[in-house]
C-alpha cells in the first residue's frame, strides 16, 4: 500500500501481541499518527513512515528460545527514540547484551510498581502505581548503559531507561486500561521524548483524503457499493465530499435486510450525499437462489456470488467506471500482511467490499488508515446522523445467517418483527449503545405453549446481545432481567408464530457472534 499520510508517525513493530492495535489506537487518540509494521520490516520500510519514535510491541513468543521472532532492521543505528513494551523490552535487553531468564510461572494481571518519577516516562505520575503485567520471562541482568526506573516485588526490573540513546523499556503494558497511568506514560514518550506534535484529527484526515481522491480520480467516475453499515456510509460520504456527482453509490436490497432498513438507509444517505443513491431491489433473485439451501457456508457463497452478479450488471448499465471505492479498514490491512499470529478462517465473511477480482477497476480505499472508532469520528465530522454512525455491525449475508437452516419469506418476516421489538426495546431502555451488537435469531424448532385457553405449537426465537471491542472476541451482555422479561412478553404477545424466547449466554470463543 502506498503511504498516504504525509506527516510524521510513531511506528509500532508488531511481535504479535493481542494489544498491538490498542497501542496504535491509544497513540492516535492523542492526535499523533501511528502505523503498525511487521517486526520483519526493513529499514527503508520503517523510514518511509517518517518515524519520530519506534515502539516494539509485546508478543507471545519466548525470547529464551532461539527461533523467537527478532528484528530485521538495525533500529538503534537510526538515532530515533525506541520504546520496548514487554516482549519488546526483553528484545532490546537481549540485543544490548543482557541475559533473560524464565520466571517459572507467568506473571499475569495487576501488579503494583514503585516508579522513579524523576525519569522520562514516569514524570508526573505517582511513585506507586498499578500496572498490567503479562510475561513469563524477565531480565536477569541490566544491559549496559541502562538504569532501572521501576520495579515490583516479582519483577525487579519492571522498567528501564537509557537516556543517552533514548531507549526505554516497560515490562508492563501501558496501552491496557488496567495500567492506571498508562496514558500519561505513553504521552511522556510521545511528547517529551519523541517531540511529537498533535496533528492527527478527523479534520486533517478528511482534508488529506479529499485532496488525494480528487488528484487520483480527476474527472473519472467512481462506483461504490453501500450496505447501510458504518464503514461504507462513511466511505461514500467522504468520496462524495471529494467528487460529488462523479460517484455512483449502489445499494442492493437482497431481501435479507431488517424491518424498514432499505427505506431508512436510502433516506439517511439521500440526506448526506450530493450524488444520487442507486437502489436495486434484487430480493427475488437472492431468495430464489437460496431456496432450500441449509448449509451455512453454501448460503454465504450464494449470497456473495449473487451480490457480485447484481453489482456487475449495475456497473455495466451505468458505466464506464475507472475506479471502485471500498470501505476497507486498517485492521484488514494489518491482518492481510501480518507475519505473526494465525488467522484461521472460521466463516467465509462476505462484505460489500469483497468484489470480484476480474473487474477492471482501480481501487480507492479511503478508510484504509483508520480504526473503527476513527471511522465513526470521521462520520461525525462529515455530519452523518448519529443513528447511522452508532449502528451495530450487520453481516453482509444479513438475516440469512440468523435463520438457521432453509430460509422462507415467512420466517424472514417473523424474524424482522422479533428483531425490531428487541432493538427498539434496547433503544427505549438506553441499552443500545451499551452493547457491541444485538439481534434476534429465529430458531428452526417449534415448541408447545399455551395462550389463553389454547395450546400453541410455534417457533422459538433467541435474543443475542454481546459486548466486544472488535468482534474478534465477545462476551454475552448482562442485560437486566426486567428488560428481558419486558421484551419476551412483547415478542410473544405481538408476533404471531413465536411462542418462546430464549437468551443466548455463550461467549466468543468458543461460540461465534452470529449463529451461522
Ligand atoms: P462472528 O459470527 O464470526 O462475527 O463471530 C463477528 C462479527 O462479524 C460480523 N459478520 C460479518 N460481517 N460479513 C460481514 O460483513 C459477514 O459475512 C459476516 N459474518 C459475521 C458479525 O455480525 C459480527 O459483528
Amino acid at each position: 500500500m502506498m503511504r498516504e499520510w504525509e506527516g510524521e508517525s510513531i511506528v509500532i513493530l508488531d511481535f504479535g501481541s493481542q494489544y498491538t492495535q490498542l497501542i496504535a489506537r491509544r497513540i492516535r487518540a492523542d492526535e499523533v499518527f501511528s502505523v503498525i509494521l511487521p517486526h520483519s520490516a526493513g529499514i527503508e520500510e520503517i523510514l518511509a513512515e517518517k518515524p519520530k519514535g519506534l515502539i516494539l510491541s509485546g508478543g507471545p513468543a519466548d525470547l529464551t528460545e532461539e527461533n523467537a521472532p527478532r528484528l530485521k532492521a538495525d533500529i538503534f543505528s537510526l538515532g530515533i527514540p525506541v520504546l520496548g513494551i514487554c516482549y519488546g523490552m526483553q528484545l532490546i535487553s537481549q540485543m544490548k547484551g543482557a541475559e533473560l531468564e524464565k520466571t517459572g510461572h507467568r506473571e499475569f494481571g495487576h501488579t503494583k510498581i514503585e516508579a522513579n518519577t524523576g525519569t522520562a516516562l514516569f514524570r508526573g505520575t505517582p511513585a506507586e502505581q498499578k500496572v498490567w503485567m503479562s510475561h513469563g520471562v524477565r531480565l536477569k541482568s541490566m544491559p549496559e548503559g541502562f538504569v532501572t526506573t521501576a520495579s515490583s516485588p516479582g519483577c525487579p526490573i519492571a522498567a528501564m531507561n537509557n537516556d543517552a540513546e533514548k531507549i526505554y523499556g516497560l515490562q508492563f503494558h501501558p496501552e491496557v486500561f488496567h495500567t492506571e497511568n498508562g496514558i500519561e506514560i505513553l504521552q511522556n514518550f510521545l511528547f517529551e521524548v519523541c517531540g511529537c506534535e498533535k496533528v492527527w484529527s478527523s479534520k486533517s484526515f478528511v482534508d488529506l483524503e479529499v485532496s488525494r481522491i480528487r488528484k487520483k480520480v480527476g474527472d473519472a467516475r467512481v462506483l461504490c457499493a453501500v450496505s447501510g453499515g458504518v464503514d461504507s456510509s462513511v466511505m461514500a460520504a467522504l468520496v462524495d465530499r471529494a467528487i460529488g456527482k462523479q460517484l455512483v453509490p449502489v445499494f442492493v436490497d437482497n431481501g435479507l435486510l431488517r424491518e424498514n432498513e432499505a427505506e431508512e438507509v436510502q433516506e439517511i444517505l439521500a440526506g448526506c450525499l450530493m450524488t444520487d443513491l442507486v437502489f436495486v431491489d434484487a430480493t427475488d433473485e437472492f431468495l430464489e437462489k437460496l431456496e432450500g439451501v441449509t448449509d451455512p457456508e453454501k448460503k454465504r457463497k450464494i449470497i456473495g456470488k449473487t451480490f457480485i452478479d447484481v453489482f456487475e450488471r449495475e456497473s455495466e448499465k451505468r458505466g464506464p467506471f475507472a475506479f471502485l471505492a471500498q470501505g476497507t479498514l486498517y485492521p484488514d490491512v494489518i491482518e492481510s500482511r501480518s507475519t505473526v499470529g494465525p488467522s484461521d478462517m472460521i466463516k467465509s465473511h462476505h462484505n460489500v467490499g469483497g468484489l470480484p477480482e476480474d473487474m477492471s477497476f482501480e481501487l480507492i480505499e479511503p478508510l484504509s488508515l483508520l480504526f473503527k472508532d476513527e471511522v465513526r469520528e470521521v462520520g461525525r465530522f462529515l455530519e452523518l446522523p448519529a443513528i447511522q454512525i452508532e449502528r451495530h455491525p450487520f453481516p453482509g449475508p444479513g438475516l440469512a445467517v440468523r435463520v438457521p437452516g432453509a430460509i422462507t419469506r415467512n420466517d424472514l418476516d417473523l424474524l424482522r418483527k422479533v428483531d425490531k421489538i428487541f432493538i427498539d426495546g434496547l433503544k427505549r431502555y438506553g441499552l443500545y449503545n451499551e452493547v457491541w451488537q444485538a439481534f434476534a435469531v429465529l430458531l428452526p424448532v417449534r415448541s408447545v405453549g399455551v395462550m389463553g385457553d389454547e395450546r400453541t405449537y410455534q417457533k422459538a426465537a433467541t435474543l443475542r446481545a454481546v459486548t466486544s471491542t472488535d468482534g474478534m472476541t465477545a462476551d454475552w451482555a448482562r442485560l437486566p432481567y426486567d428488560f428481558l422479561q419486558d421484551i419476551s412478553n412483547e415478542i410473544i404477545n405481538r408476533v404471531d408464530g413465536v411462542n418462546r424466547v430464549v437468551y443466548d449466554i455463550s461467549s466468543k470463543p468458543p461460540s461465534t457472534i452470529e449463529w451461522e
